[in-house]
């Protein structure tokens, strides 16, 4: 196993196909619509898309505390999702995972990195405006909250190189 990336105790590892029933039990932690362990091995198949986990060092006992999935596609990636154990937020995980994708993507000469997110999630907005991710775009009331109004996507991006060789 590769660690392509580590922060005091914590070890940021490649996302293997293994880890995908972990992410689930972590992902419904986080959102309030889960995805199935069969939806993460569905995309994690796919040539595109690639992610992270956060682990304890020397604590094998204990389970995975994050995960971010992202895609690549035609110079342009995407988040597709991210999240931290509720026990270990702050604590430089989520920023830890994010950025490991953009080593990733700068690597691979990406072009530029977008995302969405829910104008409600403060922490998560704070998280990728100090990454340096702006708004470029809202889907107005595109999630529905359980017994309140909707809110916006917030669509945001984050260019990674400014010029291309010519
Ligand atoms: C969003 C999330 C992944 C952040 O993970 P985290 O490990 O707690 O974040 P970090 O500790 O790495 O924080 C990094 C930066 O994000 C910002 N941040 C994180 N949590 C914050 C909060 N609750 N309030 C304000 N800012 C916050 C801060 O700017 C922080 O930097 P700083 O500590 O230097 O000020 C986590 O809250 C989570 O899993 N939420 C549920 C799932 C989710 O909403 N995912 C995003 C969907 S788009």
């Amino acid at each position: 196993m590769r660690f392509p990336f580590m922060r005091r105790d914590h070890a940021i590892l490649e996302l293997e196909e293994q880890d995908c029933g972990a992410i689930a039990e972590l992902h419904a932690e986080g959102f309030g619509r889960p995805w199935s362990t069969e939806e993460f091995e569905s995309l994690l198949t796919q040539d595109t898309v690639f992610g992270f986990t956060a682990r304890e060092i020397g604590n094998p006992r204990i389970g995975l505390l994050g995960f971010v999935l992202a895609r690549l596609a035609a110079d342009e990636g995407e988040i597709l999702t991210v999240a931290v154990a509720r026990s270990h937020r702050g604590q430089g995980l989520g920023r830890g995972l994010m950025d490991a994708v953009l080593r990733k993507l700068h690597g691979e000469r990406a072009e530029e990195l977008f995302l969405e997110v829910d104008e409600t999630n403060a922490a998560a907005i704070a998280l990728y405006k100090r990454l340096g991710f702006n708004e470029v775009a809202r889907r107005p009331g595109y999630y529905e909250h359980e017994g309140r109004h909707r809110s916006d996507a917030i669509v945001m991006r984050r260019e990674l190189r400014r010029a291309k060789p010519a």
